[in-house]
């Protein structure tokens, strides 16, 4: 059976141990200039609802990395913009393509891409979750820190995506995860609530952003309105002003803390120059780590990475 990367919520920890793993070989035989392409042959088709830098670049690369080719496929230019129903456009891309990577809107659109996909379906990002970007960033805290396990990650800011598949990762991992959000701009309730119940080391939302980064060893933050929320991004600005990520807050967290943000960032916003530039940031290291991260599962999900 076809496996999809559509949430980190239900993915055991063994496997998420072997992407952590494997995307280590991979960044060193990257690193290297050694070949390493496991995935020669392999196609993935890329559709794109909104923006993307990052997401759009280190797949792209990492299929050509990987022996493979990724197809950039906007949805103006595709049937899908016109009208073409996502069912028949699912049914009839996976007769060309080995899996599907896709950046939306609402998660069910691609969930219900996903069901009528014969082939794997990854989420790029939606309005509701950024699985990759997650997946991607416990990689960079191992680096930093040798292992995610027991480490304290503290979350300031919008209650979006990116907290949703943090909390998710909190329910699955045993890592630590304090949130700080303003009231009103919560993470999703289910969510939330599912993973305060599993969580191996819990899962605690603040209004405070010193009480969330309070002995904390990585700071995170990402932007006060997130794509689609355009017309949001005055009234938030006022309101989340008290989360910003700054020299102030950092001083709240454990001495060794790390900061991180998935980026695009707004700097001024919420966070810093100074500390977006300071020592502290890890976030270009983490903005590669996506490609390294992303090619293991793309191998896990296609079957690639035995003989490299
Ligand atoms: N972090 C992230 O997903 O960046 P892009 O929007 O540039 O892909
Ligand atoms: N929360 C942000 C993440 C961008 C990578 C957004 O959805 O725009």
């Amino acid at each position: 059976m076809k496996q999809d990367f559509l949430t980190l919520y239900g993915l055991k920890k063994s496997d998420f141990d072997e992407i952590m793993n494997r995307a280590g070989a991979l960044k060193r035989l990257c690193r290297e200039g050694k070949d390493h392409r496991s995935l020669t042959g392999k196609t993935l088709g890329m559709i794109f609802d909104k923006s993307s830098t990052r997401t759009r670049l280190s797949f792209e690369v990492g299929m050509f990395q990987l022996g493979g080719l990724a197809i950039f496929l906007s949805r103006r230019d595709i049937q899908l913009g016109r009208g073409e129903s996502i069912a028949d456009t699912a049914q009839v891309i996976s007769r060309y393509l080995d899996a599907v990577m896709i950046r939306t809107f609402e998660q069910e659109i691609i969930e219900e891409f996903a069901g009528h996909a014969s082939v794997p379906v990854i989420n790029g990002l939606t309005d509701l979750l950024h699985p990759c970007q997650i997946a991607s960033d416990l990689f960079t805290i191992e680096e930093r820190f040798g292992s995610y396990e027991g480490v304290t990650v503290a979350y300031i800011g919008d209650g979006n995506n990116v907290a949703n598949s943090w909390i998710n990762a909190a329910a699955m991992l045993p890592f630590r995860l304090t949130l700080a959000c303003p009231e009103g701009y919560d993470p999703d309730a289910f969510i939330l609530e599912r993973a305060k119940k599993e969580a191996a080391l819990g899962v605690e939302l603040h209004r405070s952003p010193a009480d969330a980064v309070r002995g904390a060893s990585v700071v995170y933050t990402d932007v006060w309105a997130s794509m689609g929320m355009e017309d949001e991004q005055e009234e938030r600005s006022g309101i989340f002003r008290p989360y910003q990520v700054n020299r102030d807050l950092l001083q709240e967290a454990g001495s060794d803390a790390i900061v991180m943000h998935c980026l695009p960032a707004h700097r001024g916003e919420e966070i810093t120059d100074d500390v977006i530039d300071g020592d502290r940031s890890v976030v270009t290291e983490q903005a590669e780590n996506r490609l390294h991260v992303q090619k293991a599962i793309l191998e896990m999900l296609l079957g690639g990475g035995k003989n490299t």
